[in-house]
């Protein structure tokens, strides 16, 4: 049986090219960076070169980007870091206006952010409110976009950060960042967007964009899985999650991950060096499969997301008349690999926390089912993925 790989949105296959890359690093440059030998120089220079390529692809200065582990940690980083700094100014500032050391009682910063934000923003938020601080929770519309007048009206005096996505990895809506990112210039407040799934799917030029940091992480390009980058604008202020070594100018203490840094610069490469091409297969995988599933089912598939402010490697749709676990068995009995954006809680899916925040209707959320595409998709395999969905559709209707 042909498999067919339709989840990238969840991780991506290994390029060729970037398992070469990461193979040489390791065998050719094991030194440690901080070491101050030839072995420890030669690391050091790869590292600097991997992200002077990194930063060359993203816009920014090389000074300006962060190795991580991945989205996850970049995102923690961001907004952990910022909310930290600025409750740690505000409280020196308090212990110089009381000539005291400082009020533990006086109220916390603030954060806003969205509801479909992916749980790598959304549980950080939530322990900060465990901590005290406080945070917003924007919702989006039915399309999954967030206002900018909505992120507006939830800004309050002490407001340090706004955190808002730049494509969503369920639905694939786009945020307005630029738009957002100017108000939070105009207000003084720091802004993260977590740009995981934008990264080799739109081109980025960070100092044109009104934000102070950005998430990436490299497995959902091509690349190996355990390792990211974090913009952080230069003269941002933001506190440290590890604290140990000096590496990362002390902003992120750990002996780097060579391999997998050589292997993100490498996959960044490939990724924007063919990106004119890239979009114009998955526009075409895409639109093959909405097509031909429409012409099938008519009105009983629906499209979850924003018509046209989309990513272009997402297509979320409703089998009106198949649960979501009934179509993923399926799909995967016949060798189709896609996905829900809910977690699998004791052998049962839960509500996408997205869709629910997107405030679809009960029978669109408990059908909802995403496809994602990447490397290697063809148009052939989305006209077939469509018509075993079709014989997948009709034989749980007759069972029904
Ligand atoms: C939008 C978004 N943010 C963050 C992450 C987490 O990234 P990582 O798996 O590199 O920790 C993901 C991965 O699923 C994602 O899609």
């Amino acid at each position: 049986m042909e498999r067919i790989y339709f989840d990238h949105a969840a991780t991506t296959p290994l390029h060729p090219d970037v398992l070469q890359a990461m193979t040489d690093s390791m065998h050719q440059v094991f030194g440690n960076a901080s070491s101050v030998h030839a072995f420890g120089r030669e690391a050091k220079l790869a590292l600097n070169q991997a992200r002077d390529s990194i930063a060359a692809q993203l816009g920014c200065q090389p000074q300006e980007l962060v190795f991580t582990s991945g989205g996850t940690e970049g995102d923690n980083a961001a907004i952990f870091g910022a909310a930290w700094s600025a409750w740690l100014q505000q409280s020196s500032e308090t212990a110089a206006q009381l000539g005291s050391s400082g009020d533990a009682s006086a109220r916390k910063p603030h954060i806003v952010t969205t509801q479909l934000e992916h749980h790598a923003v959304l549980h950080a938020c939530e322990r900060l409110e465990q901590l005290g601080f406080e945070v917003t929770y924007v919702a989006p519309d039915q399309m999954g976009r967030v206002s900018v007048e909505a992120i507006e009206a939830a800004l309050r005096p002490h407001t340090c950060l706004i955190s808002v996505m730049y494509g969503n990895n369920e639905v694939g809506t786009l945020q307005p960042i630029e738009e957002i990112g100017r108000l939070a210039r105009e207000r003084g407040i720091l802004m993260h967007t977590d740009a995981v799934q934008v990264l080799g799917h739109l081109k980025l030029e960070l100092h044109a964009l009104p934000v102070d940091f950005a998430s990436f992480s490299a497995h959902k390009i091509n690349g190996p899985k355990g390792v990211g980058v974090l913009y952080a604008r230069a003269g941002v202020h933001w506190d440290p999650l590890l604290y140990g070594g000096s590496q990362e100018r002390k902003r992120r203490a750990g002996t780097e991950n060579a391999a997998g840094i050589a292997g993100m610069a490498k996959a960044m490469e490939i990724a924007n060096g063919s990106l004119p091409a890239k979009l114009e297969e998955l526009a075409q995988v895409r639109s093959t499969l909405w097509t031909e599933l429409s012409a099938v089912l008519g009105d009983r598939v629906v499209m979850n997301g924003h018509p046209t402010e989309h990513l272009p490697h997402i297509l979320n749709v409703s089998f009106l008349d198949v649960p979501t676990e009934t179509m993923l068995m399926n799909l995967d009995l016949a060798g189709i690999m896609a996905s829900s954006g809910s977690a699998c809680t004791s052998g049962s899916l839960e509500l996408s926390h997205v869709l629910e925040a997107m405030d679809l209707p009960d029978e669109r959320k408990r059908t909802a089912v995403r496809f994602s595409f990447g490397l290697g998709n063809t148009r052939e395999e989305a006209a077939c993925a469509a018509q075993q969905i079709a014989t997948i559709v009709s034989r749980v209707r007759t069972r029904q």
